[in-house]
């Protein structure tokens, strides 16, 4: 398992991360640790954030379908495997091979925002009822669930793995919130974007820039913020320290500046 798929910041503590990492990659992606580049390239944190974010990799719980085991994701939202099998199945009896995979190896693997931080972005983007925000790479979907349970917005998530899906489906209808929170399996490159107000975003500095010119096209006044990562010399309008955590928020400019496009 490479550390180029995971979401951290360059002062996080290398062995805490790797340990994490490796309960995270032994059955959550399939390809994970193939040794291929992006198993082998080093982290690429921002060159400024200001604090670590070694509580991602401490508080990242195993995905389900790497432990064998039946654990309740963190967070008010979660939901673990054995809630989505029938009362006494034995998950662990189901071969590897069966598992529902990604179309294709994600581009970074799960690791949940905590919720304070989730509520911080929100607040930060001061989300409402007439929002529509979409999380790319919606993990367990606890972002637009939380937007839509406390503040009614309507939200869609964006998630390549099959699994992360269902447990947001399930998560969704038991916040109640089902009519108002949709989750897609898709690239989240391939997203049309245009009707969102709001974009969220827990992926990695790199994948933040390659997504940055399709963000600048969206309407102007959308708000942007992200977990740990910023957006190269687009310099964010705020940003907040949250525990090990750092928040980033922009909004689509009228204009694009010259060195932006
Ligand atoms: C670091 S997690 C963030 C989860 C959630 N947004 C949160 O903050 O709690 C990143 C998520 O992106 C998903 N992902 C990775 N590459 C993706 C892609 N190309 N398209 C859609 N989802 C992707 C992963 O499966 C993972 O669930």
């Amino acid at each position: 398992m490479g550390d180029r798929l995971r979401p951290r910041s360059p002062a996080q503590g290398a062995g805490r991360f790797v340990g994490a990492a490796a309960i995270v990659c032994a059955a959550a992606l399939a390809g994970c640790g193939d040794g291929g580049p992006r198993d082998t390239a080093g982290p690429t944190g921002p060159a400024d954030a200001p604090a670590t974010r070694a509580g991602a990799a401490a508080s990242a719980s195993p995905s389900p379908e790497s432990s064998g085991a039946a654990p309740a994701l963190a967070g008010p939202v979660g939901a673990g495997q054995a809630d989505l099998d029938p009362p006494g199945f034995d998950q662990t009896s189901i071969a590897p091979q069966d598992k529902p995979r990604p179309a294709r190896t994600p581009d970074v693997v799960y690791v949940p925002t905590p919720q304070p931080v989730v509520d911080a972005m929100l607040e930060m983007a001061e989300v409402g009822p007439d929002d529509v925000l979409y999380d790319l790479g919606s993990g367990d979907g606890r972002i637009p669930i939380t937007a839509a349970k406390r503040w009614g917005t309507r939200g869609v998530g964006v998630e390549i793995h099959p699994l992360r899906i269902r447990e947001a489906s399930l998560a969704a209808h038991r916040a109640g919130v089902a009519d108002r929170v949709t989750f897609i399996e898709a690239d989240l490159f391939e997203i049309d974007l245009s009707s969102a107000t709001v974009i969220t975003l827990y992926l990695l500095p790199d994948l933040n820039l390659r997504l940055r010119p399709r963000l600048l096209r969206l309407a102007p006044g959308t708000r942007i913020v992200t977990h740990n990562y910023h957006m190269g010399d687009w310099v964010p309008q705020r940003q907040q320290v949250i525990g090990d955590s750092v928040i980033y928020y922009w909004t689509v400019p009228e204009r694009i500046p010259p060195h932006l496009r």
